[in-house]
C-alpha cells in the first residue's frame, strides 16, 4: 500500500525526511536510501521527491549525505565489473558543453594507446550536445549494446561508445529527468552524486572528469566548478577508486562545429592529425593523464605517444574499427562528406571587423537546438544533419569580409534566425582581448 505522499508499508514516511531537508537538518543513511529507492521504485510520488530535491538543492548535502546519495544510486541497479577487459580500464565524463566532442576523440585515442574505454554516453538535453546523438549520426551506428557486447567489444577494439541500459543506475535516471523539470540541476551535491553514481558504477581504474566551467557550462564560474571537482574527487576517494578532474573552459565552444554530424566530421578530422585547436589539445590532455596514471609514462613521453597516434592514424584506425564493431559505416574515417547526412542550406554569418569578445555559449548552443540538433525534452528526435560551424575563437581578429560562422539548416528562414541568434549571442570589441586558459587545473590523484 502507498499513499499519495508515497508512503511505504514500514510506517516510513518520506515526507518526514522532507520536512528534515526543509529545515536544513542532516539525514540519516536510511532516510536517503527510502528517498532515492523509494523513488526509483515508484513506491515516492514525484512531488515528494521534487520537494526533497529543491530541498536538498536550497539547503545542500554534507559530504556523507552526498556519499549515501551516490551509494543509494548505485544501489538501485546493476553494476559492470568488466572483468574480461584485460587492458587497463579508463572512464571519461564530461558535465556538459558545447561543441564538445572530446569523447569522440578520446576514446579511440586511448585505446590506440593501449587502454580501454567503455563509455556509457548520454543524449544531448537542453544547450548541451550528447555524444549518442552524435554518433548515432552515422549511418547504421548502433548505441544499444548488452553488458556482454560492450565488454567483448572494449577487449577486441579498446573501446565502446553506448547507452546507459535501464538497469544501471536507474535512481538516475529518474532524478535526472525530474530535476530537469523542477529547475534542481546546477547543484554541485546533486551533480556530484548524479556524475559519480555513473562512474562508480561501472568498474574502471581510472575516472577522469571534465567539470565545464563558463557561460556554456552548468557551473558559470571556475570556483564554482572547482567545488564540483573536489566533491567528485572526494566521493571517488571514499570508494577508493582513481579519479583526476579537470576544470575546463566553456566560456566558448570547444571545437568548430556544434551539432550531430558536424561534430563527427570534425572529430574524424582531429583523429586524422588533420586539425589542430582546443579540441585536439584537450584529448590529448586527457590521453596524457591516463597513460601517465594507468601505463606509467612520464608526461613528455606520454604526449608524444597521444600526438604520434593522432598524426599516423592510429587512432583514426581505432575509431574506424569502433564504429565497424557498432554497425556504423566506418568510411566515415575516409569520407565523412560522403557518409554523414548533410543539410539542404548553409548560410554563412558575417561579422564586423574587430576581435571576438566574449559570448554567451548556451545560448550559441540553443541556436543548435533551435535548428534541430537538440532536444529541450527527453523524447524529442534530433535532426542529424544542422547545425553550424564557428571558427574564431575569443581574441581572434575578425575581419568583417570572412565568414566567422556558417549554418546547416534545413531551410532558408530557418538558416536566417539561426545567423541572427549567433550575432546576438557573441560580442566584437575594438580592444584586443585575451582568450581564456583551456584547463584551469587538475584535482585528485592523492
Ligand atoms: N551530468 C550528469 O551526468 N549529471 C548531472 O547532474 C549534470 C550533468
Amino acid at each position: 500500500m502507498t499513499t499519495a505522499a508515497g508512503e511505504g508499508s514500514g510506517g516510513f514516511d518520506p515526507r518526514d525526511v522532507v520536512a528534515r531537508k526543509r529545515d536544513g537538518l542532516e539525514l540519516s543513511a536510511e532516510e536517503i536510501r527510502e528517498v532515492v529507492l523509494g523513488y526509483a521504485s515508484g513506491a515516492i510520488a514525484d512531488h515528494v521527491a521534487a520537494a526533497f530535491l529543491m530541498a536538498a538543492f536550497i539547503n545542500g548535502l554534507s559530504d556523507e549525505e552526498t556519499s549515501e546519495m551516490t551509494r543509494a544510486m548505485v544501489d538501485s541497479g546493476v553494476t559492470l565489473p568488466l572483468r574480461g577487459v584485460g587492458r587497463p580500464k579508463v572512464d571519461k565524463h564530461s558535465t556538459g558543453g558545447v561543441s564538445d566532442g572530446v569523447t569522440l576523440v578520446f576514446a579511440p585515442l586511448a585505446a590506440s594507446l593501449g587502454l580501454a574505454v567503455a563509455k556509457l554516453s548520454g543524449r544531448g538535453l537542453g544547450h548541451t550536445g550528447g555524444t549518442l546523438d552524435k554518433l548515432e549520426s552515422i549511418p547504421g551506428f548502433r548505441v544499444e549494446l548488452s553488458a556482454e557486447e560492450l565488454e567483448r567489444q572494449v577487449e577486441a577494439v579498446g573501446c565502446a561508445v553506448a547507452a546507459q541500459s535501464r538497469d544501471l543506475v536507474p535512481a538516475d535516471g529518474a532524478l535526472y529527468a525530474l530535476r530537469d523539470a523542477t529547475a534542481t540541476v546546477p547543484s554541485i551535491p546533486l551533480i556530484a552524486a548524479s556524475v559519480m553514481s555513473k562512474k562508480l558504477a561501472v568498474h574502471t581504474d581510472l575516472v577522469l572528469l571534465d567539470v565545464k566551467t563558463g557561460s556554456g557550462a552548468f557551473m558559470k564560474t571556475p570556483e564554482a566548478a572547482q567545488e564540483l571537482a573536489e566533491a567528485c574527487a572526494r566521493l571517488a576517494r571514499s570508494w577508493a577508486r582513481p579519479c583526476l578532474a579537470a576544470v575546463t573552459d566553456m566560456s566558448q565552444p570547444l571545437g568548430i562545429a556544434v551539432g550531430n554530424a558536424l561534430e563527427v566530421a570534425e572529430a574524424v578530422a582531429v583523429l586524422r592529425g588533420e586539425v589542430t585547436g582546443r579540441l585536439r589539445d584537450l584529448a590529448v590532455a586527457f590521453a596524457v593523464r591516463a597513460q601517465t596514471a594507468l601505463l606509467g609514462l612520464s608526461e613528455d613521453e606520454a604526449e608524444r605517444r597521444a600526438r604520434d597516434a593522432l598524426d599516423g592514424g592510429e587512432a583514426a584506425g581505432s575509431f574506424r574499427a569502433m564504429v565497424e564493431a557498432q554497425g556504423g559505416d566506418p568510411r566515415v574515417v575516409d569520407h565523412p562528406d560522403r557518409v554523414l547526412p548533410k543539410a539542404p542550406v548553409q548560410v554563412e554569418v558575417k561579422a564586423r571587423d574587430g576581435y571576438l569578445g566574449p559570448m554567451d555559449a548556451e545560448a550559441l548552443g540553443r541556436v543548435a537546438v533551435t535548428l534541430g540538433a537538440g532536444r529541450t525534452r527527453k523524447v524529442q528526435a534530433v535532426d542529424p544533419a544542422v547545425g553550424f560551424e564557428f571558427y574564431p575563437k575569443v581574441g581572434d581578429r575578425i575581419d568583417g569580409h570572412e565568414p566567422i560562422a556558417v549554418v546547416h539548416a534545413r531551410d532558408e528562414a530557418g538558416g536566417q534566425r539561426a545567423a541572427e541568434l549567433i550575432l546576438r549571442a557573441i560580442s566584437i570589441t575594438d580592444e584586443p582581448v585575451s582568450g581564456p586558459v583551456l584547463i584551469h587545473g587538475w584535482t585528485g590523484g592523492d
